[in-house]
């Protein structure tokens, strides 16, 4: 087995092969003077099973387009299978056409994966699971609710906790959370009645006096997190604390989260955390790369996935 990193998140990728306890590849990305990507693979990886290890998270185009390249070279270099392990997979918010003439992109970003070469895919909690449909070849979808049931079990007394989905959309996802932590669930409903008014919230369930756990794919401005937040904590709640496995977190979104009146926001390595993420005091990183490298292991052995999850 080999282990390459592209340059989005060594971080993890290190951790993950510290785990598998295999070196990573010796493999250079550069850049030519007008930003064109390139890649030299520095060791035999011909016959080998090969696990690129390249979250598409910001800069996504440039991440992508290096995801791209590494594995057009493993496949030129007669790698015997190559497995685009993308713990983030961006685009996937784009997964429907929300209007005329607007594209599907997530599928577009899964065509460009399998055109390069990819045999199989390792992602972990996709916006939407049907994303799995988008790739004609094996896509592994992991679950980062193992890794944040431990950490809540652990801080969290049993019996006062209510998991909170902050939109409709995410309510399958809140509802398998709070079925692992044998919690009830409640509902954060946005409403806009007409263009131009303000949007109402609000809350499905009683949330009086309960620790409430928001629980999300994907925090990116902070928007819909700070305004759950503040909805819960005006309906009685006793706190709020999110868990959210991408923390894309863009712009100002550490400031606001760092401002806002969240407990916690515990997110994911899926995204190499920034400096200002790892200075937040309210933010907290767990490390999916335990997860990730079993998931690596059992691949390459041709042993269940699904059984880490049960
Ligand atoms: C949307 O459907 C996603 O699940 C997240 O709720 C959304 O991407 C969060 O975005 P933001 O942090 O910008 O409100």
């Amino acid at each position: 087995m080999k282990i390459i990193a592209g340059n989005s998140n060594r971080a993890l990728a290190e951790e993950i092969s510290k785990y598998l306890d295999v070196p990573l590849a010796k493999c250079q990305v550069r850049r030519f003077a007008d930003q064109e990507i390139y890649i030299e693979i520095q060791e035999n990886v011909r016959g080998e099973d090969v696990f690129v290890v390249q979250p598409t998270s910001y800069p996504a185009n440039d991440h992508l387009m290096e995801l791209l390249i590494l594995i057009d070279a493993l496949r030129r270099s007669s790698a015997r299978r190559i497995t685009a392990v993308v713990p983030y997979f961006g685009y996937a918010r784009q997964d429907r056409k929300p209007g005329p003439r607007t594209p599907i992109s997530a599928k577009l970003v899964a065509n460009l994966i399998t055109n390069a070469g990819a045999d199989r895919v390792l992602t972990m909690d996709l916006h939407a699971g049907q994303i799995q449909g988008f790739f004609d070849i094996p896509t592994d979808n992991l679950y980062g609710a193992p890794v944040m049931t431990r950490d809540i079990k652990e801080r969290f007394s049993s019996g006062n906790v209510m998991v909170v989905s902050p939109d409709v959309g995410g309510v399958v996802r809140a509802r398998a959370l709070a079925k692992r932590i044998e919690a009830p669930l409640a509902i954060v409903d946005k409403r806009r009645d007409k263009p131009g008014e303000s949007e109402v919230m609000n809350i499905i369930g009683d949330v009086n006096g309960f620790d409430c756990i928001l629980v999300d794919d994907i925090v990116d401005s902070g928007g819909t997190l700070c305004n759950a937040a503040e909805a819960l904590l005006k309906s009685g709640a006793k706190s709020v604390t999110a868990y959210i496995t991408h923390g894309v977190l863009s712009g100002g979104a550490v400031a606001r989260i760092s401002a806002s009146k969240l407990k916690e926001l515990v997110i994911t390595d899926s995204i190499e955390p920034t400096a200002a993420i790892n200075a937040a005091p309210n933010i907290r990183t767990l490390s999916v790369a335990p997860l990730l490298g079993e998931a690596i292991n059992r691949i390459a052995q041709e042993r269940s996935v699904s059984s880490l999850f049960f």
